[in-house]
C-alpha cells in the first residue's frame, strides 16, 4: 500500500475530526501517502478530494463535525455510481480506504471492497453507540454528556412546575443513548427500541411513583420507541391523565454537534491509528472497535449481521433507582 484515502459518511459524530486526524498522522508516519476525501461516497463518485498532511490536521481534535464533510450516497448504492468511485481511485493512486461511520457507511464499503477488490478498514463513528465488535463508537461519549446538561437543565424547570416531563434522544432503531443518559440524569424511566414498551406498566408507574411525588418526573424516550416517539406517547398520557402537566422536549441535532469528549478523542486516536496498522498488516473489510480497552478487529460481515445489545445490568439499574 503505498495511497490511503479517508472519508467520514452517514451522520457525522463528535470526534470524526480526531479520528481523520489520526489516519492522517498515521499514514504519514508509516510514509503513505493520505487523500481526503469530501461528502463520503458521493465525494469519490464526484472526484472531490485532495492530498492530506501533516498540516491539513493541525488545530482539528477538539472540533465536533467533520472537515470532510459527510453525506448519505444514494448514487454509491449502484454499480454505475461504485463503478465511477472505482475509476476515481485508480486515477488518483488510493489503493486502500479508511472509512468512518456507521452501519451505511459499513454496508457501503463491504460492496464496494468485495466488488473491486479493494483493502478498507472501517472505524465506528455514530453517536448511536450501535455497532456491534466495539464497546464504544466515536460520538456516543460527548452526545452521552450533551444529553444529560439538557436533561438537568430541563429538570429544574420540570421541579419549579411539578411537570411530566417526555424527553426524545436520537437512536432510531437502538436505546444506547437514551439508556445511558437517562439512567445519568436520574430519569424516572426510559423507553427504548429493543424493549417493547408495556404502555400499562409506564402507566402503573405514573400512577404510583409520580403521583406520589408530583416534584417533577422525567421520562427519556429514544426516537425509535415502538409507540412512536415522544409526542405519541406524550399523547396518549395527557388524554388519559388530564391531571398531570405533560411537557414534550425533542432534543434532535443538538446531539451530534459541540466540542468532542476527552474520551471520545482518545478512543478516535486510537482507532485512526489502529486502521492504518490494519491496512498495512494486510487487513481488509474489517472494522477496528474497541473491546475491554483493547484494539480488535471485527470482519464488516460480522458487525453488520449481529446486534449489539443493550446492558441488561444497565436495564435492571434504571427500576431498582426509579422508586
Ligand atoms: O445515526 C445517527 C443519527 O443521528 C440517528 O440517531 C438519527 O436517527 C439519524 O442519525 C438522523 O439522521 P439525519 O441527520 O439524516 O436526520
Amino acid at each position: 500500500i503505498k495511497c490511503v484515502g479517508v472519508l467520514t459518511s452517514g451522520g457525522d459524530a463528535p470526534g470524526m475530526n480526531a479520528a481523520i486526524r489520526a489516519v492522517v498522522r498515521g499514514s504519514i508516519y508509516n510514509n503513505l501517502r493520505v487523500i481526503g476525501i469530501k461528502k463520503g461516497y458521493q465525494g469519490l463518485i464526484n472526484d472531490e478530494m485532495e492530498e492530506m498532511f501533516s498540516k491539513s490536521v493541525s488545530n482539528i481534535i477538539q472540533t465536533g463535525g467533520t472537515i470532510l464533510k459527510s453525506a448519505r450516497s444514494m448514487e454509491f448504492k449502484t454499480k454505475e455510481g461504485r463503478k465511477k468511485a472505482y475509476e476515481n481511485l485508480q486515477k488518483r493512486g488510493i489503493d486502500a480506504l479508511v472509512v468512518i461511520g456507521g452501519d451505511g457507511t459499513f454496508t457501503g464499503a463491504r460492496i464496494f471492497g468485495e466488488e473491486f477488490n479493494i483493502p478498507i478498514v472501517g472505524i465506528p463513528g455514530t453517536i448511536d453507540n450501535d455497532l456491534y465488535g466495539t464497546d464504544y463508537t466515536i460520538g456516543y461519549d460527548t452526545a452521552l454528556n450533551t444529553v444529560v446538561q439538557a436533561v438537568d437543565k430541563i429538570r429544574d424547570t420540570a421541579t419549579a412546575h411539578s411537570r411530566l416531563f417526555f424527553i426524545e434522544v436520537m437512536g432510531r432503531d437502538a436505546g444506547f443513548l437514551a439508556l445511558r443518559s437517562g439512567i445519568a440524569s436520574g430519569a424516572e424511566a426510559i423507553l427504548v427500541p429493543e424493549i417493547k414498551t408495556d404502555y400499562s406498566q409506564l402507566d402503573r408507574f405514573l400512577q404510583n411513583e409520580y403521583r406520589k411525588t408530583k416534584s417533577s418526573s422525567i421520562v427519556l424516550v429514544a426516537e425509535g420507541d415502538e409507540i412512536g416517539g415522544a409526542i405519541k406517547i406524550a399523547e396518549r398520557v395527557g388524554r388519559d391523565h388530564p391531571e398531570y402537566d405533560v411537557r414534550v422536549t425533542i432534543l434532535g441535532h443538538i446531539q451530534r454537534g459541540g466540542s468532542p469528549s476527552a474520551f471520545d478523542r482518545v478512543v478516535a486516536s486510537q482507532l485512526g491509528v489502529a486502521a492504518v496498522s490494519a491496512l498495512l498488516d494486510g487487513q481488509r473489510n474489517i472494522m477496528v472497535g474497541l473491546s475491554d480497552r483493547k484494539v480488535v478487529h471485527t470482519p464488516f460481515n460480522q458487525a453488520l449481521k449481529n446486534k449489539k445489545s443493550l446492558n441488561p445490568q444497565l436495564l435492571e439499574l434504571t427500576n431498582i433507582l426509579s422508586i
